[in-house]
């Protein structure tokens, strides 16, 4: 592997990042109102919105820090940390956890290095619990991207999760 070529294209994506979260700020100059659009515009460009990207956004919008950052932890769909391309949401509600859903999540953990909160090395996969996805009677219930898959055993799990690979 040449790393010099490597170092050159992680500068070229740093770079890259950097002109779109200042060009996202810039659109939002006039209109610091509306926060929230923008924490979603570069949470959906990232999938996860940089620790100093609020710092950006509270000196080119002239927010005080403490209220970008209060936002940006209020709503679960925010993230501060990098996710994975793919989220996996295995319910461990009640109904869920009688019919297995904790084995689901030891077995990704095992699995995958992965544990509830984390995201993989390869940024492929992010795992999450839910304590009732709503639909009980098809516990265990697993949702990769938003896509629910009922009765989940072992096996299914790992027939879904190489769908994803
Ligand atoms: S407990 Fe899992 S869907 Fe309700």
């Amino acid at each position: 592997m040449d790393s010099e070529l490597d170092f050159a294209t992680i500068q070229a994506v740093i770079e890259n990042s950097s002109t779109k979260v200042e060009a996202l700020i810039e659109s939002y100059l006039d209109k610091k109102e509306q926060l929230i659009s923008l924490l979603q515009d570069i949470q959906s460009e990232f999938n996860y919105i940089p620790g100093d990207t609020l710092v950006k956004i509270s000196q080119k919008l002239d927010i005080p820090l403490s209220q970008v950052f209060s936002v940006a932890t209020f709503f679960q769909s925010f993230s501060l940390k990098p996710r994975g391309r793919h989220t996996i949401t295995v319910c461990l509600g009640t109904a869920c956890h009688v019919r297995g859903g904790q084995r689901l999540v030891d077995k990704i953990g095992r699995d995958y290095n992965l544990k509830p909160g984390e995201t993989t090395q390869d940024e492929r996969f992010t795992l999450e619990t839910a304590n009732c996805l709503g639909c009980c009677a098809l516990g265990p219930v697993v949702v990769v991207d938003g896509k629910y898959e009922s009765q989940v055993s072992p096996d299914k799990l790992d027939k879904v999760l190489k769908k994803y690979e």
